[in-house]
């Protein structure tokens, strides 16, 4: 195993949840970091596994930074604290490009590239080389969770953990049944989902599970809206905030979480409903060839300084 940030056997108090002492996240990109950062912060020992050393890398940076601001938060009165806490929490990840170093642990949450086919390859191979206790699980946010699972054997211990961007901000995390996951499974998940600080609720696996598929209709109304001229894209926005308390407009939540990811999540949920409130919107389509995919590229309904 790459020790690179070593491994301390402490567990906190803040979880009353014993059951899942060590977790392993696969991939570690936007998502498996934050997922790698909570879990650890909960006190849980954390495999993170990626391709590269340098991805790895990269997720460790980004993980330090998360819980120096998390530390800065909590011990605002005592700044001697605060490296303790990132040292502590951060000794509790230990990465590896080997997926093998991540097999022996009580849960696995797979956080890797959107695509059936290497998911399948990747749950096949955890299916085989985990201990039978082993509770796999994907973060996926588009692909049905029992079409993941269909090739594993433990299928009453797999389900889906699908967790919002930024992991360590976003409160909630949607727990995913498949359609042979255990009643006990279940539990550990929702026990789980608890320890790592957020709020749990449970979906059947339907496309867009409960958050994207709302927020979809609602999503492409406004961006509709902008194309046919109805309101400014400020008046949109401000609409949203103050009459409906949202704490975000709809076109700036776009810009936030890409337009790339819009267009993909909206087409996903065509592809599978046929609802033609998820059909493609033209100006979707341009912004993204033109590149404006909101904040990540500088520009999208607004311009942002990179
Ligand atoms: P990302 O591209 O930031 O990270 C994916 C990571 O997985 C990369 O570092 C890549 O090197 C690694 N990877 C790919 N194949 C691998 C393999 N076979 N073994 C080990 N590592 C591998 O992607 P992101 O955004 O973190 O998404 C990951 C998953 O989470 C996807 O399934 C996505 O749909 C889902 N998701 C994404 C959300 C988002 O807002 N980005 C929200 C909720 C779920």
């Amino acid at each position: 195993m790459n020790k690179l940030l070593g491994l301390s056997r402490n567990f906190s108090n803040s979880s009353s949840f014993n059951a899942i002492k060590t977790v392993t996240v696969v991939g570690g990109g936007l998502m498996g970091s934050g997922i790698a950062q909570v879990a650890a912060q909960a006190g849980q020992n954390v495999n993170l596994i990626d391709l590269k050393p340098e991805l790895l890398e990269k997720a460790q940076k980004s993980i330090q930074n998360n819980l120096h601001r998390v530390a800065r938060k909590i011990h605002k009165d005592a700044p001697a604290k605060i490296e303790v806490y990132v040292k502590d929490a951060s000794e509790r990840i230990k990465v590896s490009t080997n997926l093998e170093d991540g097999v022996n642990a009580d849960l696995i949450v797979e956080a890797i590239v959107e695509k059936l086919d290497v998911k399948q390859e990747l749950f096949n191979k955890l299916d085989q080389l985990c201990p039978e206790h082993t509770i796999l699980a994907s973060n996926t946010s588009s692909i049905s969770i029992n079409e993941i699972g269909a090739g594993i054997k433990r299928k009453n211990k797999f389900g889906g953990l699908h967790f919002f961007n930024p992991v360590p901000v976003m409160r909630l995390l949607e727990v995913i049944k498949s359609e042979q996951m255990s009643e006990e499974t279940y539990q550990a998940m929702m026990e789980w989902g608890k320890s790592v600080g957020k709020t749990c609720i449970t979906c059947k696996d339907t496309p867009g599970f409960v958050v994207n598929r709302l927020l979809g209709p609602y999503s492409a109304e406004a961006l509709r809206m902008y194309e046919r001229g109805d309101a400014s894209k400020e008046d949109i926005d401000i609409g949203m905030k103050l009459g409906a308390s949202y704490p975000m407009g709809p076109l700036e939540l776009a810009d936030y979480t890409g337009l790339d990811t819009n267009k993909f999540v909206l087409s996903v949920l065509y592809e599978k409903t046929g609802d033609p409130v998820f059909r493609p919107i033209p100006l979707l389509d341009k912004m993204v060839a033109e590149g404006k995919l909101g904040i990540k590229t500088g520009e999208g309904f607004y311009k942002y300084k990179k």
